[in-house]
């Protein structure tokens, strides 16, 4: 029986092998026959003529001009079958007649749209993140597109900076899971890509989320080791995963911008973690790293592709300048033909010389996208990504109650399908407003201004489309005064028997570009919200946003908050689903929210000083504190309610002493001890208590959703070994070192149990 298996095992190895040689014959072929500026044109990726929008193939169309050069590799940003179809006729027609990658920034779903990643993060579901990730691909793939930018892993601690709303949130644990489930869903499980899987783009490698003081496209100033502890897992995991590609980020790390940072790329991703894919520049990175004070086009496009890097997207620092590099010696045929195969490697592994027209098929483009079970999906999906800040027993509303529908959040379908969603379909996400009235007599009123400063509304609203849409015309805002908006809505707030008001973020104030610092609802809304206060009506604040906002106020003042993120395509009635109970909230924040900006960055896995101060407790000289301000956030990482209650019986350790190659079991039994199914996000975190670096108070280490029926019990166990108590040391070795451990458990990061582990 041994035998047999080792026989097999070789045969497997050999099929592996055989593939992997096949690929590399038909890549030597091909190479062989590719002329230089061949080869140099498939490290140049464009995007689509139209961005976004559908696009005619013309003769004037830039692309084509650059595709019968032969100086094209991929295209992105269409998602047009018809547009795509053409455009790979005449890519097969010219050059070397290889086929282009299509990409897209697919981030949240396609057409279908689901919440946002931050929000999505929320579920600590990570079957359903896979799935909505398979969603995705299966549209995509539908749409033509073989390649999507996606998942944005960046940890972020730091609630200015936008893009926050993009990743995962602020621990890399978390991070690590939701960036394989998000590959394993785009990908699939194996190393084949089936018809309806697509390649992930895994960015911004490395380290965007550190922006210095959350402001966009900032410095990143972090130790390699804080990097490889703090921020570097869930990229890592990804490559674990069998990531296809990554895309490198605008900043810097160590001086040296990450687009031609030959550690990042070469030495961790590459030789520590084994990925064998491709890098792609973010659009522009290389041309930035001129203003980045490197060199000119010519210096940074070579050092980029020596550091590892092997497609442009949008500098044509590769197409313009390597020729002229390789003849004065700056970079090696070598350089150029290394990124050349590793996208006709991917290019290979995709299907695409097999079938150039793979993944443009008209039919499924008709058939698959944007179905009624994928919007059945997404409105289960968003169940899970609510998280209930505040709930005086208000919710969930019985309906039939009639609720004043307030706010400029309320009838706002595009901010529902959040930033960064290239659905056709977005003016049609269900509104909070349409949600809540089919359930229950509703009025609306749109309540306040999304804020005081008219110039900068219009340019945070209109300020995308006057860029790139010649012509635009603006529609006119705050034609109604802010006193009679608000006097409609105390009005409506009289008649009804409970307000639920509208109000947070329109999508065009997350994502790119869109940092703050000042992270509170915004002025004209606040004063919205103390008029609906003073009415004595109950108020139901309903949260929608992109980032942890400060909300000291609304917390001491609104009888219940339900953050709802942007939930996409089904949004309003998902939402309406939870306030009026037809589903239970179980989402659990993964960021910690602040209590005012002055505390950013702000994050639970922080070190403790050497002179620790109670997160609760206020001011006391000389110890790490601020005068006018608590430690602790308002809300806590891994906090979330539900409409039942849940206790915690004792952590149980299977043993208080572990040998270094051992394992141990913590358990905990948590009982439903309300009237409400539910389910229930169990945490456990560590904290090494010494150790030969300086390490975090706590630091998530696992975590299980269960379901839990009213009144039952559920006991969960979480294995420990060496694995989850080790971390990079000072000379960046992964090691876990013998002492004692706090073992914590808990529903988050706050109200926890500990016990005491010595690992031997
Ligand atoms: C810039 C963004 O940083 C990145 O996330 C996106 O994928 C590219 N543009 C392409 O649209």
């Amino acid at each position: 029986m041994k035998r047999l298996i080792v026989v097999f095992a070789a045969l497997c190895v050999l099929a592996g092998c055989s593939q992997n040689s096949e690929m590399d014959r038909y890549i030597n072929r091909l190479m062989d026959g590719m002329t230089l500026e061949q080869k140099i044109g498939q490290l140049n990726l464009h995007s689509a003529s139209g961005f976004i929008s559908a696009a005619r193939v013309t003769e004037e169309d830039e692309n084509v001009k650059l595709l019968k050069a032969g100086e094209l590799g991929g295209l992105y940003g269409s998602g047009d079958v018809e547009y795509l179809r053409k455009i790979q006729e005449i890519a097969l027609e010219s050059g070397a007649g290889i086929p282009l990658i299509t990409g897209m920034d697919v981030i949240h779903g396609c057409e279908t749209v689901f919440p946002i990643p931050l929000a999505l993060s929320t579920s600590w579901n990570m079957e359903l993140i896979e799935k909505t990730a398979r969603v995705a691909a299966t549209e995509a793939s539908a749409k033509g597109i073989n390649w999507v930018f996606s998942p944005m892993v960046d940890i972020c601690r730091d609630a200015r900076w936008g893009r926050i709303a993009e990743g995962g949130g602020e621990d890399p644990f978390l991070g690590g899971e939701i960036a394989k489930a998000m590959v394993y869903g785009y990908q699939g499980r194996d190393a084949e890509y089936a018809d309806d899987e697509v390649m992930t783009c895994v960015k911004h490698y490395a380290l965007y989320g550190g922006a210095e003081a959350g402001r966009d496209y900032n410095s990143v100033f972090l130790s390699r080791q804080e990097a490889l502890n703090g921020y570097l897992r869930p990229y890592q995991q990804a490559a674990y995963a069998g990531a296809g590609s990554y895309m490198s980020s605008f900043n810097e790390f160590e001086g040296i911008p990450a687009t031609m940072n030959p550690y990042l790329m070469d030495e961790l991703l590459r030789k520590d973690w084994g990925f064998d894919g491709f890098i792609v520049s973010d659009a522009t990175a290389i041309l930035e790293e001129v203003a980045h004070g490197i060199g000119d086009l010519q210096e940074v496009s070579a050092r980029s592709l020596q550091a590892g890097l092997d497609m442009d997207m949008n500098s044509d620092g590769f197409v313009g300048t390597l020729k002229k590099s390789l003849a004065e010696g700056r970079v090696s045929e070598a350089d150029i033909d290394r990124a050349c195969r590793r996208i006709l490697e991917a290019k290979y592994k995709l299907g695409l010389f097999e079938d150039p027209f793979r993944y443009l098929n008209p039919d499924r483009a008709a058939t698959d996208v944007y179905t009624p079970e994928n919007l059945a999906f997404a409105r289960e999906v968003s169940h899970e990504c609510q998280v209930l800040l505040k709930n005086d027993g208000v919710l969930p509303l019985k309906k039939g109650t009639r609720v004043a529908v307030v706010g400029p959040l309320a009838k706002d379908a595009t901010s529902m399908a959040g930033m960064w969603a290239t659905s056709s379909h977005n003016s049609e996400c269900f509104t909070l407003f349409d949600g809540i009235a089919e359930v229950t007599p509703a009025t609306y009123a749109e309540g306040s201004w999304l804020m005081k400063d008219k110039d900068l509304e219009e340019g945070i609203r209109f300020g995308m489309m006057r860029m790139f849409m010649p012509g635009f015309k603006a529609p006119a805002i705050h034609t109604v005064s802010q006193q009679q908006l608000i006097a409609e809505a105390v009005s409506n707030a009289r008649r009804a028997d409970v307000v639920i008001a509208c109000v947070g973020e329109i999508s065009t104030m997350n994502g790119e570009g869109a940092s703050r610092t000042d992270i509170s609802i915004p002025d004209a809304q606040q004063e919205l919200l103390k008029a609906l206060k003073a009415t004595g009506k109950p108020v139901v604040m309903v949260l929608v946003t992109g980032r942890p906002l400060t909300l000291g106020w609304e917390e001491e003042n609104m009888n219940a908050i339900l953050n709802v993120w942007s939930q996409g395509s089904e949004g309003g009635r998902a939402v309406a689903d939870v306030l009026f109970g037809d589903a239970n909230p179980s989402a659990k924040l993964t960021t910690s929210f602040p209590r005012s900006v002055g505390q950013l960055p702000l994050y639970y896995n922080h070190k403790n000083t050497g002179r620790p101060h109670p997160d609760y407790e206020p001011y006391r000289k000389f110890t790490s504190c601020y005068m006018d301000e608590l430690n602790g956030p308002l809300y806590p990482f891994g906090y979330g309610l539900s409409y039942t209650t849940y206790e915690y019986g004792p952590m149980e350790l299977s043993a208080t002493e572990m040998p270094l190659g051992g394992s141990v079991t913590a358990s905990v039994t948590v009982s439903n001890t309300g009237s409400r199914d539910g389910d229930e996000v169990v945490q456990l975190y560590i904290h090494d208590i010494y150790a030969s670096s300086t390490r975090p108070v706590q630091e998530l280490k696992g975590f299980r959703k269960v379901h839990i029926a009213a009144g039952e019990s559920v006991k969960v166990e979480f294995t420990l070994t060496a694995e989850e108590l080790s971390f990079y040391n000072h000379e960046l070795d992964w090691v876990c070192e013998p002492g004692e451990f706090e073992i914590m458990i808990g529903p988050n990061c706050r109200d926890i149990q500990t016990s005491i582990l010595t690992v031997l």
